[in-house]
């Protein structure tokens, strides 16, 4: 009898159900959006039983489409937008806030509090993390101060705080099971990256009591089962669970120290892997747990770009410039080149290596001819040049070169930018024909947790190459981009 997989993937626009056999065929795909909520500028929230209700009705549509019995899945993993907080009831299940979104940059003022202090040294040296509103430290503190007797209650064991792994093995499992994987508990600013655990130190530093935290877990073992949620039979393993970047540097079979790849979901996200120690960064990274298999931990270094996928749904949402976001692959085509505008796309602020949350978006260098194919190839150009400043990072860090980066998620299907991602790095750019890899690692690391794979090694051999782009600009044109990229950085 055939077994299958149901990953999970929560994401930050929408949640995506993936049902797959045990030779890792899709059988069933199910997406839905769900609410974006800007309370003030600069603010993002999520309502959590949004999520939640995407989330069960993307599992009934992905298990029906499939056209498998809920007895014949075996296994379930969760990937999830990481950092995004939210802090629930023990007793009720009910959250007592809206989730605060990792895009959300309401704490601001009090990461400045921390820098001023003198914090950041320790607090790099200890969560690997640079002091930002995105991680989710402050975002706790943020609920704990603004709802009412939510401190008193934490601090008696009443609420439980969790990003959304957690918050969905909860609801999975009928509130049974409390836990965060180790590599969404790393984007808290409260796990110690080296042992693993919360940090007493830091927890005291952003104000959070212990009482309200979920236990810290590996990425593929059993954390509990399935209770009540339609289309899965009631004790299926729940065996997987990863933040979504590296969920997807698992599912890129990126398993050596030295391979890395890049996700373009609503953010870009560079990720590689640095093997059993993490590598502290020179030029503001961050070191971050990639996973922890069988109490071995691996590690990452990231380069963070918030606005990716985001940038193209702005145009298309915002700005009304095409129906779907796949047209911008036609539109941005109808030029040769920007013309010398460029967009610097720091909508959330700036992440990785700039870290400016004050930071907003530029459009740079119009002239009246300047027409919205121009400006849809600048935002191509941008969601490429913005990784440039990453892989430089990243390979000062390590001191050598990357050969080849890997690429997935929803944009990297877009040919002209994945052609102006190599032309940019100058470095060699390899697509899998798999690229919902973020689901696809969840449902790898539930499929060891069950004991279906046996190995890494088995794993890497279902890695399909899809297409190879090679660095084809001329170092001249290359310069010219790079330059009016820093001029356009100036601008911010
Ligand atoms: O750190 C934020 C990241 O996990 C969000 O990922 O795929 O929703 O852009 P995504």
């Amino acid at each position: 009898m055939t077994s299958y997989i149901c990953a999970i993937d929560q994401g930050t626009t929408g949640t995506t159900v993936i049902i797959l056999d045990d030779t890792l065929e899709v059988v069933g795909r199910v997406n839905e959006e769900f609410e974006q909520i800007f309370p003030k500028p600069s603010w993002v929230e999520h309502d959590p039983e949004a999520i939640w209700r995407s989330t069960c009705s993307t599992i009934k549509a992905a298990v029906a489409q499939a056209g498998v019995r809920p007895e014949e899945i075996v296994a379930v993993g969760i990937t999830n937008q990481r950092e995004t907080t939210v802090v629930w009831d023990g007793k009720t299940g009910e959250a007592i806030h809206n989730a605060i979104v990792w895009q959300d940059r309401r704490t601001r003022g009090r990461i400045q509090q921390f820098a001023d202090d003198g914090n950041e040294p320790m607090v790099r040296e200890r969560s690997g993390l640079i002091l930002d509103p995105y991680f989710s430290g402050t975002k706790i503190e943020w609920i704990l101060d603004h709802v009412s007797g939510a401190r008193r209650r934490a601090q008696k064991g009443e609420l439980k705080f969790g990003t959304i792994d957690s918050f969905l093995l909860w609801r999975l499992t009928g509130g049974k099971v409390h836990a965060t994987d180790v590599s969404n508990a790393s984007r808290t600013l409260l796990m110690n990256l080296h042992t693993g655990e919360w940090d007493e130190d830091l927890l005291e530093l952003f104000r959070v009591p212990r009482a309200m935290l979920p236990e810290i877990v590996g990425n593929a073992e059993v954390y509990g089962h399935v209770e009540g949620i339609e289309g899965l039979a009631d004790g299926t393993p729940i065996c997987g669970m990863a933040g979504d970047q590296q969920s997807a540097l698992f599912g890129q079979v990126c398993y050596r120290p030295g391979e890395a790849k890049c996700t373009y979901g609503t953010g870009a996200f560079l990720l590689m892997n640095t093997g059993d120690k993490p590598v502290m960064s020179r030029h503001r990274l961050l070191s971050t747990a990639a996973w922890k298999i069988d109490g071995k931990m691996t590690y990452a270094l990231e380069g963070s770009a918030f606005i990716a996928g985001a940038l193209v749904q702005w145009l298309r949402d915002g700005l009304g410039f095409f129906e779907t976001a796949a047209e911008i692959e036609e539109l941005a085509g109808q030029v040769e080149s920007s013309d010398g505008v460029v967009l610097i796309p720091s909508l959330a602020g700036l992440g990785a290596p700039h870290w400016n949350p004050g930071a907003r978006g530029v459009i740079w260098g119009l002239t009246r001819g300047t027409t919205r194919a121009h400006i849809a190839r600048a935002a191509l150009e941008a969601i490429a040049l913005q990784n440039v400043d990453l892989l430089k990072a990243m390979e000062h860090d390590l001191g050598e070169e990357l050969k080849v980066l890997r690429v997935d998620g929803g944009a990297s299907a877009n040919g002209l930018l994945m052609q102006l991602q190599a032309d940019f790095l100058n470095r060699e750019i390899v697509r899998p024909k798999m690229t919902d890899t973020t689901a696809l690692g969840a449902a790898l690391l539930a499929g060891l947790g069950a004991g279906i794979f046996s190995d890494f090694n088995a794993i890497s051999e279902t890695w399909k190459e899809d297409a190879r782009f090679k660095p084809a600009m001329s170092q001249q044109r290359r310069n010219m981009h790079l330059e009016l990229w820093e001029e356009g950085l100036k601008r911010v």
